[in-house]
């Protein structure tokens, strides 16, 4: 597989002085190697790619699981300092998913979807961001943002919303060309959002929110419950809830479902 290292690198580095752009054939998983990077000492940003990830993680402690060849994991390690890091992860999502296919939507807070012919939500990716910290002398944080995408396969095994690979909407899509177009895309985000927050990505996010509208239910980590219908974010991408007959509130920490009608 020739994947266009050199190419992205003479692109993005001048943005981004002293970038390196690594492919490894294996890894456990990219997020890990480069939170241990800065672990070791070692803040130079960073692009590792995976060919294969042998413990891919994902969100909420769960795996991510790829098949080698047809999908895209990758994690971008910069050292930042927005004034805020709330929204990261919808930045993100708005830079990949406006990279990709208009009808590539952020399902609140970090998976890629579309829709399939039957109505059905179907998952194309998600994006796994890690924070640590950075010498004393250094302002901000160390950030890890992995990116997992279904480009011409999918992982095998129930899940909640089914998978869906990305060449159903880019027909002969790479997993090489998807890296192409989406890196950039990302590194141009995290620069929007050291600068200015989530508040510049609240349009864009708006245009792409696969959640508008919708009756959802949130279920919170000491597991109470809320349904509601989702109305977009807060200025600081919290997910805004309208319970029926109650006042609305923002959810800022949940795994949220799309409830059945
Ligand atoms: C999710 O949907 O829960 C997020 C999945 C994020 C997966 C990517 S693959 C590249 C990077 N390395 C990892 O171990 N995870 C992220």
């Amino acid at each position: 597989m020739h994947w266009p290292a050199e190419s992205l690198w003479e692109q993005l580095e001048p943005a981004w002085p002293g970038l390196t752009v690594e492919v490894r054939a294996e890894v456990d998983s990219t997020n890990a190697r480069l939170t241990d990077q800065a672990r070791s000492g070692d803040w130079h940003p960073t692009v590792l790619v995976a060919e294969r990830q042998t413990a891919g993680r994902g969100r909420l402690g769960r795996a991510w699981l790829a098949p080698a060849g047809g999908s895209l994991a990758f994690s971008v390690g910069v050292p930042l300092a927005p004034k805020d890091w709330s929204g990261l992860s919808l930045a993100v999502g708005v830079a990949v998913a406006e990279a990709l296919h208009p009808d590539v939507r952020v399902k609140w807070p970090n998976d890629l979807w579309t829709w399939g012919a039957d109505g059905r939500p179907a998952k194309l990716g998600g994006i796994l961001i890690e924070t640590s910290s950075l010498p004393p002398s250094a302002t901000g944080r160390w950030v890890v943002v992995g990116v997992g995408l279904n480009v011409s396969t999918c992982p095998e095994g129930p899940f909640a919303v089914a998978p869906a690979a990305l060449d159903r909407l880019v027909p002969g899509l790479t997993p090489q060309q998807t890296l192409e177009r989406v890196l950039p895309a990302i590194l141009a985000a995290l620069r929007a959002f050291e600068a200015a927050g989530f508040g510049v990505f609240g349009a864009r996010f708006a245009a792409r929110d696969a959640l508008a509208g919708r009756v959802v239910r949130a279920l919170a980590a000491d597991g109470s419950v809320q349904d509601g219908v989702a109305r977009g974010v807060t200025a600081e991408g919290g997910l805004m809830l309208h319970p029926e007959g109650l006042d609305p509130i923002v959810v800022t920490s949940a795994d949220v479902s799309i409830r059945p009608c």
